[in-house]
């Protein structure tokens, strides 16, 4: 028998739930909003003298004729809309946009909750699904790998990295590096090598110590790769370690996730909260790194012949990238990138190209204020899909599995603050549809298509791996 649930909830281009990251209704922008424009808008936005700001449809100008920037700037004096012209800066008026865009969101979600739990079956997407914990447990659970239909590895942020069989946990891998497990840090990410178990390597990421400078603890974004046998960790070689000297303080950004492809590995280190460091070539921070596997520099990477330049760097302005996956028809190599409050990407990654950040952005700061107007600029690539409000953009994956055939080569995204799962249609390179398949389930740290076909979360804060296995399907 079917079921028609209408439960199932497509959006269109963007979509968003929890405020714990977002702070909506905090910070210098509602200040700004509270201070300016309440007075004819409302407070809530519903409107008042000036109409609501809740209904983009509605607008007259802005959207149609006008960008919001120049609308605001100028005004309509006739209708009553004052002009604001030297009174905000361009970045002010941007992040007003942005906080628009949030509480309109904020508000659409208020009004319709989105996918209802019916006795433990879900619906979206076209299938209805359970959701099984298979671990529970876990301490900050970080990245998972498989290495048989439901088998594989998986890391705790604290340090342990663990074999899974089934439901069945083993202990900590004897052996493994020690983490500098600061802030974000800790032991990240975990892959196997393509060929594995033929070729038996299995790579970590994770924060190095590099001890300290002018008093002061350090540390970076390390790669190195092993051996596991008898649950012992053996033959380590380092595949990627900056210098002491680019070690820097602080627990940000250190992305980090790996994908491998016609016998590289790209991985990702993030800005290490030092944004102006994206930009910049000489320093490995806020980019994607391109090595051979066995940590080898290709000669032909985009700026090994560019003075002071990083070598293994691939792309640039990258602000807290923490997915990575190839694409299975196209191989275009995709990634997630943390963005600051209301600027989380999904970029299509593209050798030697400059991501933007922190020079463009659709986001501001946490406390709302401006970063920059700019959303663009000649030079700078543009993401392929972005939130407002940020979802807190984690793993992705391309779904491969036969479980959910509809969802083949689709892309599986993970929200910790949304604590949700997402799944982008894409078409000839662009992202033609943002469905939630699952809210308020926990931090999704990372997402894994497993061999068996069923959808593997990794949930941070709960400390659980969960999967899902379709119960039926209609059209
Ligand atoms: C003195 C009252 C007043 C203030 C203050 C005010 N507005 Fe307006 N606003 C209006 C009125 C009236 C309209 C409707 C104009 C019309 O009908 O074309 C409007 C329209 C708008 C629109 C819709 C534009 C469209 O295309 O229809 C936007 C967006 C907007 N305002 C943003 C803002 C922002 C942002 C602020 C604060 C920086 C602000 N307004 C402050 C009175 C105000």
């Amino acid at each position: 028998m079917r079921h028609f649930i209408l439960s199932i909830f497509t959006i269109a281009s963007i979509a968003s739930s929890t405020f714990a990251q977002n702070r909506i209704g905090t910070g210098e922008v509602d200040k700004l909003y509270q201070s300016i424009c309440a007075s004819c808008h409302g407070e809530e936005l519903r409107g008042g003298l000036g109409g609501s700001l809740l209904d983009k449809d509605a607008w007259k100008q802005v959207g149609k004729t006008q960008s919001f920037m120049d609308y605001v700037k100028e005004g309509n004096l006739e209708m009553g809309m004052p002009s604001f012209e030297g009174a905000l800066t361009d970045p002010q008026i941007r992040s007003l946009e942005i906080y628009i865009d949030e509480v309109i969101q904020k508000t659409a979600r208020e009004d319709q909750p989105l996918i209802k739990e019916i006795d433990g079956v879900y619906s979206a997407g076209g299938y209805q699904f359970k959701v099984e914990t298979i671990l529970d447990g876990l301490n900050r659970p970080w990245s998972v790998v498989f290495f048989s239909e439901d088998s594989g590895f998986i890391t705790e942020k604290g340090g342990n990295l663990r074999m899974f069989c089934g439901e069945e946990l083993g202990d900590p891998v004897r052996g493994i590096p020690e983490v500098w497990a600061q802030g974000q840090g800790g032991l990240l990410e975990v892959a196997l090598h393509p060929d594995y178990p033929k070729t038996p390597w299995v790579y970590l990421s994770y924060s190095a110590s590099g001890g300290e400078v002018d008093g002061k603890a350090v540390g970076m974004t390390k790669v190195v790769r092993g051996r596991i046998s008898n649950n012992q960790w053996s033959e380590e070689q380092v595949i990627f370690e900056a210098p002491l000297e680019l070690h820097r303080v602080g627990g940000a950004h250190f992305g980090s996730r790996f994908a491998f492809k016609d016998g590289y590995l790209f991985f990702s280190i993030g800005d290490r909260g030092s944004m102006e460091m994206a930009q910049d070539l000489s320093k490995p921070n806020g980019k994607i790194h391109r090595v051979h596997e066995d940590g080898r520099v290709p000669t032909d990477n985009p700026f090994v012949n560019v003075a002071d330049a990083y070598p293994t760097i691939w792309t640039y302005g990258n602000r807290n990238p923490q997915g990575l996956d190839i694409h299975p028809a196209t191989g275009e190599l995709w990634e997630s990138e943390h963005g600051p409050r209301g600027g989380d990407e999904i970029n299509v990654l593209e050798g030697g190209k400059n991501y933007g950040w922190p020079t463009i952005t659709y986001g501001m700061h946490y406390n709302g204020k401006p970063i920059t107007e700019k959303t663009s600029q000649p030079g700078m690539e543009q993401p392929k899909h972005y939130w407002t409000p940020s979802i807190a953009v984690c793993g992705i994956d391309f779904y491969e599995g036969d479980a959910f055939p509809e969802w083949k080569n689709q892309l599986l995204v993970g929200g910790l603050a949304s604590q949700e799962l997402h799944l982008l249609e894409i078409e000839e390179g662009r992202v033609i549809h943002d469905t939630i398949i699952l809210h308020d389930v926990g931090r999704v740290r990372d997402v894994a298509s497993a061999p068996n076909g069923y959808i593997y979360l990794v949930l941070d804060k709960l400390g659980k791996l969960v999967r899902l296995v379709p119960t039926d399907s209609f059209e």
